[in-house]
């Protein structure tokens, strides 16, 4: 067992009872200094453990202790707690973590049957909960609104799991989900889900080109998208983008049978929505024609139920595939758990489907928990900034959970916007898709939680399924910017760059030890590239691309990407997408992206861009290499800045040294280093003189 997280957490048993002693946080920005803020302990206040899930250091170490001596056990336990229709047999969890071994594997509850929908719909209704709220929508407008209850829902979810079927889609076919935060893209998940279909969902944010190469990687057999929405007050088209998508697509030899489409009047009217007939059809016209029951189909436990799609080091995205069994119990039991869950509960996770977070913290996580969830279209600064607390007075929202990108951006917008609504509904607060900084999570606390609510900053990634590290709110004193500890079944290791663990206070690579049931499986159709970038840069472990160090007290704090990867707003974005896409501009001759610190988005895109030989720098110019990454990628995306290049520091073996940019771009030129090796080092000072044209 990792021994030296069971040291701190056995030392951190033996401090005294926290509960009461709340350190009423200074509410002025105190600044980042971690150091000499070392020692701030947030206690849960009074009342909070006692009443909370796992209410002490000493009863979490018990269950720690419990899931990592005994897996098996302690997980199978939790998967009873679910309706499967077979059950699993002796061999709960084979896997194979470690290259020099074989192939990588990892299997959990093979052999048993389930599912996801059914465990998330039928059984809460089973149990007396059919009439209970399920889903709260607030549409773009205020007053715009809508619910459904969990037998509602149910019955939304078989008519479009009927349609589907009847459409001739079966088990293990693919469909591509395309739809903003309506009802419907909960409910297009679930009907999947339900007859063993997998769904790939793709965030609406994402470009037509984008798009087409999720659908040519996948191959669906329809497309679920809706003709229009809203985002404060814009309309974006989305069929349009559909439309432009299956053209590229069916150019590249894969043609999409069905494009069923939702009428979203208040962003457009059917008859202002171009059509193709035969392929497209109208949700409202089909669906609700069909019977409001639905036979479940029974999975294997290991059989996928999603792909999504996420950006890695090189300019292809990689289909992340999770599997039915492992994640339904996994992201349960860490919602259930992180948010110190009551039935009574409501909760609204920010996060758009189109993420992981909305799959496992809007849709499967709470919907298996039975409970009642926040669903919002729009967007939290619209029509002002005070849209959020809105929301939570309106629904009475009891868990709020969201990115530290918005925290930042509404801090910046002043405390009025929060403080004129009451909030006194929230009890939890919660983080997700990028460290979050102290001063934001102090704002947070103080500002937002009226000192009174826990933060579960909560990290984990796309292939992870749930949370790995993350708060338990009322089991521990918290530390500003610190996630805290290892949920239950997690080993994390932080090891340097050899591969080597690395004891007690440390920084270094994040990796994980053993598997746990919520782990992706495979990248779609590509096994190898899977073993390559998680498990061969340090034999025997996941790695997770992150960096992270250990403080004295055994509190992690995740340091951000330690690859080619950066996370914008809580968007992960790969430097060399957003290259791709700038030279795929005709006057672009070559591009080298890093990421800088930016004050609310956390990074900032910075690119620095060659031209074709002759072509005179101008801000058109700009403004259509910037197009380009919006055409290509999507709007989310776009570069902060563009920097003339006329040549990008390279080692004499042609390798782009980052390191260099990076230092330019933050313009700490005092700590530019070595630059002797490069090939030509006077293009440091070009760029240097070029920093501000
Ligand atoms: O760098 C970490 C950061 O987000 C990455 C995963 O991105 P994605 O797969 O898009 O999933 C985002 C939502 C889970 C991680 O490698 N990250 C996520 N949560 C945190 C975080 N970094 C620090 N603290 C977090 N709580």
């Amino acid at each position: 067992a990792s021994s030296d997280h069971l040291r701190h957490v056995e030392s951190m048993a033996t401090l005294p009872s926290g509960a009461g002693r709340i350190p009423r946080l200074n509410a002025v920005i105190l600044g980042d200094s971690l150091a000499s803020e070392e020692d701030d302990l947030v206690y849960p206040s009074e009342g909070f453990s006692e009443q909370a899930l796992v209410s002490s250091p000493e009863q979490y170490l018990k269950m720690y202790k419990r899931s990592i001596e005994d897996p098996a056990g302690f997980w199978s336990e939790i998967a009873s707690e679910f309706f499967w229709k077979t059950k699993w047999g002796e061999e709960v969890v084979t896997e194979n973590l470690d290259v020099r071994k074989g192939t990588i594997k990892i299997e959990w509850f093979k052999g048993a049957t389930t599912n996801i929908c059914y465990n998330a719909l039928d059984r809460n209704i089973e149990a007396g909960n059919g009439g209970k709220v399920a889903i709260y929508w607030e549409g773009n407008e205020p007053g715009h609104d809508g619910q459904l209850t969990y037998s509602e829902l149910l019955e939304k979810v078989c008519q479009l799991s009927n349609y589907l079927k009847d459409i001739g889609i079966k088990k293990g076919d693919a469909v591509v989900i395309y739809l903003p935060m309506l009802m419907e893209l909960p409910i297009a998940m679930l009907a999947c889900a339900r007859i063993g279909a997998v769904h790939s969902v793709v965030f609406a944010g994402f470009s037509a080109e984008s798009l087409a190469q999720r659908i040519i990687d996948c191959r669906p057999k329809a497309v679920l998208t809706c003709n229009a929405v809203l985002r404060g007050t814009k309309a974006i088209h989305l069929k349009d983008i559909v439309d432009d998508a299956l053209v590229e697509s069916a150019k590249n030899g894969f043609s999409v049978g069905v494009c069923l489409t939702y009428e979203n009047p208040l962003a457009m009217k059917r008859e202002m929505t171009k059509w193709q007939d035969g392929r497209d059809i109208w949700w409202q016209d089909v669906v609700p024609t069909y019977s409001t029951t639905c036979e479940v189909e029974w999975v294997d436990a290991e059989d996928p139920l999603f792909l999504l799609y996420t950006s890695g080091s090189t300019g292809k995205p990689k289909g992340v595939l999770h599997t039915t069994g492992g994640y339904m119990i996994y992201t349960a039991m860490t919602f259930k758990y992180a948010f110190d869950y009551k039935p009574s509960d409501v909760y609204w996770c920010t996060a758009d489907c189109g993420w992981i977070t909305g799959h496992s913290y809007v849709t499967y996580g709470p919907l298996l928990n039975g409970a009642t969830v926040v669903v919002f279209e729009g967007v939290p600064n619209y029509p002002d900034s005070g849209r959020c607390w809105d929301i939570v007075d309106k629904f009475k929202v009891t868990i709020f959970y969201t990115a530290p990108t918005l925290v930042r951006s509404l801090m910046r917008d002043g405390d009025e916007n929060v403080t004129r609504y009451s909030r006194k509904s929230l009890r939890i607060l919660g983080s997700v898709g990028e460290p979050i900084n102290p001063s934001a999570w102090r704002w947070f606390f103080n500002v937002v939680g009226d000192s009174r609510c826990p933060i579960s900053d909560t990290w984990w990634q796309t292939e992870t399924g749930g949370f790995l590290i993350t708060p338990l709110p009322g089991a521990w004193p918290q530390k500003p910017g610190s996630a805290t500890f290892p949920f239950f079944g997690v080993q994390p290791v932080i090891v340097d760059e050899k591969g080597n663990e690395i004891a007690g206070e440390c920084s270094g690579y994040l990796c994980i030890k053993k598997s746990w049931p919520g782990a992706f499986r495979t990248l779609y159709g590509d096994h190898e590239r899977y073993e390559t970038t998680y498990f061969k840069p340090f034999a025997g472990y996941y790695f997770s691309g992150d960096g992270c160090s250990r403080d004295k007290d055994g509190y992690h704090w995740l340091t951000g990407r330690v690859d080619d990867v950066i996370n914008v707003s809580g968007h992960r974005i790969g430097t060399a997408e957003v290259e791709s896409a700038l030279v795929s501009h005709p006057q672009c001759a070559e591009a080298a992206v890093v990421g800088v610190e930016h004050e609310v988005k956390g990074q900032g895109i910075y690119a620095f861009v060659t031209l074709v030989d002759g072509v005179p720098y101008s801000q058109e110019l700009r403004k259509s290499l910037v197009q380009a990454v919006r055409n290509q990628i999507g709007a989310f995306a776009a570069p902060d800045k563009i920097h003339w290049a006329p040549g990008l520091p390279k080692t004499r073996s042609g390798k782009i040294m980052r390191r260099i940019l990076r230092k330019i771009a933050s313009k700490q030129l005092d700590e530019l280093g070595d630059t002797s090796t490069l090939a030509d080092p006077s293009v440091v000072d070009q760029l240097i003189a070029l920093s501000d044209c």
